[in-house]
């Protein structure tokens, strides 16, 4: 791609800012996002523009400045290096906007109402579906425009919305069809680490996936602490319908495979108990997150280091999609239209004799 001056292939990924990240995000998709970096020119996403689609209220808006911080803040600290990841602000991306707004006149609704992942966040905002607003609905297609806006090839995301990608390689297609070879097809890369369950705190409880909405999430910048009590409160015995171990599901996130192969066994042979079983998770769990913390209290120490990383990726950001809402006007015929209106006003100036 003209504007892709490194050679290896692009990645866009990211999340809303909706409170800081978790051990579900660390494990489900930051570690693999800082594995891509070396072979993937990466593009990370703070898409606080979405965060509107289920809660445009003042209240949620006025909390996104500390919540878009913490993200970057968490990203960095989880390994992401600005130097070779582009982090940016959604919002900080106008031509976002002007792509949303002519990909939204390529795709009928009824594709869009048939997308069960947007009904499902609905519910889960406690939205009725009388209450879906047209951006929720229009959700994959400003998804689409993050994507497309970016020329990202790969795209990896939760199995919860792949359809989502779906939704952005079609409409790539029909830009194509129609208006000539703009975009590259994205794909989607789905996270190769099982869902992590919940804690025994808020209302989600074990028995849903770690998300910050249900209160059941351990937080990247928990203390050790605040880790320790959380895991606590998953019994050792508990299994959910399926005969899964919720706290075995930890054990093989963030254990080796083969201790997590033993620990599954001697705790079923009566070999280890249930509080072994938590120390020996709890440890493997501190093992990733004490370099994130020592990482995180360094760069939140330094004034304006975070936001600096923010602006830097943002600019960087605009200028790729600046380029890229640049070739979708050439061909869609916007931009020749227009120069034909100011070429013919300047001959008229001239021919007066008078400066437009
Ligand atoms: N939808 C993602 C989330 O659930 C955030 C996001 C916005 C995104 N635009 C994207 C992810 C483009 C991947 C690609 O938080």
């Amino acid at each position: 791609m003209a504007d892709n001056a490194s050679s290896k292939p692009r990645l866009l990924t990211g999340d809303r800012p909706t409170g800081p990240l978790h051990l579900g995000h660390l494990v489900g998709s930051l570690e693999a996002r800082v594995e891509s970096q070396d072979t993937h020119e990466c593009f990370i996403i703070v898409a606080d523009l979405h965060t509107l689609t289920t809660r445009p209220q003042k209240q949620f808006l006025d909390d996104l400045p500390r919540n878009v911080r913490d993200v970057v803040l968490d990203l960095v600290s989880a390994g992401i290096d600005p130097a070779k990841a582009t982090i940016y602000l959604q919002s900080g991306v106008p031509a976002v906007y002007d792509l949303s707004v002519f990909l939204s006149m390529l795709i009928p609704k009824r594709r869009l109402e048939q997308i069960k992942s947007l009904k499902a966040m609905a519910v889960a905002a406690q939205l009725t579906e009388d209450a879906m607003t047209l951006g929720l609905l229009a959700y994959p297609v400003l998804q689409a425009a993050d994507i497309l806006m970016a020329r990202a090839t790969l795209v990896p995301v939760g199995q919860d919305i792949e359809e989502h990608i779906d939704v952005a390689r079609e409409l790539a297609m029909v830009f194509n069809d129609l208006y000539g070879e703009v975009f590259p097809l994205p794909q989607a890369k789905l996270s190769r680490t099982p869902i992590l369950p919940g804690v025994n705190v808020g209302v989600g409880g074990t028995g849903t996936k770690m998300s910050k909405s249900l209160g059941n999430a351990i937080y990247l910048k928990d203390s050790k602490v605040d880790v320790a009590d959380k895991l606590r409160t998953i019994d050792p015995d508990e299994k959910h319908a399926d005969g899964q171990s919720p706290l075995l599901a930890y054990a093989r996130a963030f254990c080796a495979p083969e201790a997590a192969a033993d620990l599954a066994r001697d705790f079923d042979a009566g070999k280890v108990t249930g509080s072994a079983l938590h120390d020996a998770v709890l440890q493997s769990i501190e093992a990733r997150l004490e370099p994130i913390r020592q990482r995180r209290s360094e760069l939140d120490s330094e004034t304006g280091l975070v936001e600096e990383i923010l602006v830097d990726g943002t600019i960087r950001a605009r200028t790729v999609a600046n380029r890229t809402l640049q070739d979708v006007r050439t061909a869609m015929g916007f931009e020749s239209m227009w120069s034909a209106f100011v070429d013919a006003t300047s001959e008229r100036a001239k021919a007066r004799k008078r400066p437009y």
